[in-house]
């Protein structure tokens, strides 16, 4: 049988100064004692009773790689035999820099540069849900990706490169997804890496009035960016959002008289890419709202091109979850299991599910703001059994605005 093994993500409080060995001995001889783990959410620390624990660490989250064996409610039994891959890190609490180049007078935004792992993206990668595994597909292949490159498998002969697309409708967390990998691959790529930085490039301030100047630019900023490429002890992934901005300009072009600057910038764009495609510390993320108008030579250069669509009902019921934990922790409103596990109260909640399929994951984490907003009991806190009644309705309103909003 296949051994199980448990992803242990550990980030270390940014003021500890113990090394990383003796952070995984404290945090190895908690988990030892304990004979149940929550998957894929912070495990509560104070559980844990440990004064090195609650003194190091910031936070402890779990997974499987491969999560057959996953069982109910997230809950895995520890049993023997069970293996454990122990990441350390200790996140940077430093905003994103903005990257500024000038261009005539003015100062144009043309990147944002994290260090990662930073503080900003904590929880980003657990908040996202997606029926099927694609967030753990897409990291095991970025593993492959960097396992490949570490043993310098030739490319010529197994086809493979450091390109991400993302393709699929607005609100299904594409370019929160792309961020959250970044900073997850920094996390699990420490064997090869020590930090990880993302740039962010704003294709809107680089295409959007400056085409004449566009072509320097891009050269520019591809400049900086080999600088920080030449730090091989650093993973730098690159994100390019809305990739189909960038196949929109070719194509507007097409149809007029002139070769336009537009044609040159997408083509300067493509070009830096091949090259930077070389390093073995790149990471290329890109995404697109559209998946049939978007550029061959964009798509082309992509090895890993995923769907990312609506959420399903498990994912749905996943969001909401977290919507209504959220809630209840602030508060705002009341959930004790025996409302929860109340026949009506379920007949509800799957009835809310039902409702809210085709709409976005963006769409879904603003459901409990409106169904609080809208239709919050006067004089009493929302129960349970209101609460998802209340949700039912504002899905309804929502779905009605969206259709006003179409036409
Ligand atoms: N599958 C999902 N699960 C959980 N939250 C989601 C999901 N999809 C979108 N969201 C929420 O919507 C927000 C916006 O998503 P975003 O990454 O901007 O989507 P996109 O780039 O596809 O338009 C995210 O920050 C997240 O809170
Ligand atoms: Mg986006």
């Amino acid at each position: 049988m296949e051994r199980i093994v448990i992803d242990v993500e550990v980030c270390q409080k940014a003021n500890s100064t113990l090394v990383r060995d003796e952070i995984k001995d404290i945090v190895m001889n908690s988990l030892n004692v304990i004979d149940q783990l929550l998957l894929d959410e912070p495990i509560e620390l104070d559980k844990l009773s440990s004064d090195l624990i609650t003194e190091h660490i910031f936070s402890i989250i779990c997974s499987l790689k491969n999560n057959k064996f996953q069982e109910q409610n997230n809950i895995l039994r520890i049993t023997e035999g069970m293996g454990f891959r122990v990441f350390i890190y200790q996140a940077t609490q430093e905003d994103a820099a903005t990257e500024t180049m000038q261009s005539d007078s003015e100062d144009l935004p043309v990147a944002s540069h994290w260090i990662l792992p930073s503080q900003e993206f904590h929880g980003l990668w657990e908040n996202l849900c997606y029926g099927s595994n694609i967030k753990e597909n897409l990291l095991n292949y970025i593993e492959t990706t960097m396992e490949f490159s570490n043993r310098n498998v030739d490319s010529n002969i197994i086809s493979w490169n450091r390109v991400v697309l993302l393709h699929g409708p607005p609100g299904t967390g594409k370019t929160s997804l792309c961020k959250a990998l970044a900073q997850k691959a920094t996390i699990r790529m420490h064997k090869y890496f020590t930090r990880g930085e993302l740039v962010e490039i704003n294709s809107h301030s680089l295409f959007s009035k400056w085409f004449s100047e566009s072509g320097k630019l891009v050269m520019k900023l591809f400049n900086e960016i080999k600088v920080l490429l030449e730090d091989s002890e650093s993973l730098v992934c690159i994100l390019i959002d809305e990739v189909e901005s960038l196949a929109h300009a070719r194509k507007s072009c097409t149809n007029g008289t002139e070769p336009s600057d537009s044609i040159r910038v997408v083509n300067a764009l493509l070009t830096q890419l091949d090259q930077i495609k070389r390093y073995k510390n790149v990471l290329i993320l890109t995404t697109s709202n559209v998946t049939e108008a978007i550029d061959l030579a964009f798509v082309d250069r992509a090895d890993i091109k995923q769907f990312i669509g609506y959420p399903d009902e498990k994912a749905i019921a996943k969001i909401y979850c977290s919507c209504i934990a959220e809630l209840a922790k602030a508060g705002l409103i009341k959930v004790d299991p025996s409302t929860t596990d109340d026949k009506l109260a379920q007949s509800e909640a799957t009835k809310l599910i039902k409702s809210s399929i085709g709409l976005s994951g963006r769409a879904l984490r603003k459901i409990p703001f409106l169904a609080y907003g809208l239709f919050k009991p006067i004089d009493k806190i929302f129960d349970y059994l209101t609460f998802n009644k209340a949700m039912i309705k504002a899905v309804e309103k929502y779905k009605k605005d969206e259709l006003k909003n179409d036409q």
